[in-house]
């Protein structure tokens, strides 16, 4: 065939060989890129994110620190099985505020997207400190820990602005009042009114049912506001619009 008459050239001049390759490279880029142009958008908007409670902030950075990730995907995809068992997929937007992101890429555990007001508190705490005296079967690790080790605020504050600093719309004032805002999460009984009203639907109580503030607390909070952000009651996909 004439095609492959020069192939001979091709396959015995480097340069011409890479000359070559780059303008394959470059027109299987064109093809998978080009087409986002025309999209209206490549993250969807919706009501409800907004960044993480600095205690939930501190119960994710628990979540990266133990690895939870490596049995855990927090990315529901949009097959059958998986939405009828673990809710609506998730969304872009949904992660918008990860860095970085916890999609994963193994499930030993189930997906962890919307674990968020499935269980009660209490529940979470015997899981972690015990995960067989709830699922008899799991092969779960014990993270009993958490719940003796306190959870100090002095560096709550520079964590928000590392966030802030790739992204994360933190404003001074969330910054400024990092540590407080992290303490009265868990004390239904303290001045919380203004720090859920910088992180709307914030969910504050005790929730590891002990005096001190630990960290126990911190990934509690965090596993409960998973998925609870966004009203998939209201949401439509833009594709149906
Ligand atoms: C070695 C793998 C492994 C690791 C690491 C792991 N888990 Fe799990 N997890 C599992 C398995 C398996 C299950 C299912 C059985 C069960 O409920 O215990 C599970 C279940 C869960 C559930 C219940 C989910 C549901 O919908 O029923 C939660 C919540 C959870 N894990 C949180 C965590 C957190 C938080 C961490 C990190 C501190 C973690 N897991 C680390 C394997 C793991």
């Amino acid at each position: 065939m004439s095609l492959f008459r020069h192939h001979k050239k091709v396959e015995t001049n480097a340069t011409l060989l890479l000359v070559l390759s780059l303008g394959v490279v470059a027109i299987g880029g064109a093809v998978e890129i080009a087409p986002l142009f025309y999209l209206e958008n490549t993250i969807e908007k919706v009501e409800g994110m907004r960044p993480y409670t600095p205690l939930e902030l501190e119960g994710r950075n628990i979540y990266v620190r133990e690895g939870c990730y490596v049995c855990h995907s927090q990315m529901i995809r949009p097959l059958r099985d998986e939405v009828e068992r673990y809710g609506h997929y998730s969304l872009a937007v949904e992660s918008i505020y990860d860095h970085p992101f916890q999609w994963g890429s193994k499930r030993t555990g189930p997906d962890l997207a919307r674990v968020g007001a499935r269980y009660s508190d209490e529940w979470h705490v015997d899981h972690l400190t015990d995960p067989r005296s709830v699922v008899p079967e799991s092969i779960m690790p014990t993270y009993g820990f958490l719940k003796k080790t306190a959870l100090k605020p002095d560096s709550i504050q520079a964590v928000l602005i590392a966030n802030s600093r790739v992204g994360v719309p933190y404003t001074d004032e969330m910054i400024e009042n990092a540590a407080a805002d992290m303490e009265v999460q868990v004390d239904p009984d303290g001045d919380w009114e203004e720090m859920v009203a910088r992180y709307p639907k914030a969910q504050v109580r005790n929730f590891d049912g002990q005096e001190k503030l630990t960290e126990m607390d911190a990934l509690v909070a965090y596993l409960q506001m998973l998925g609870t952000l966004v009203d998939f009651s209201t949401f439509q996909p833009s594709a149906s619009r």
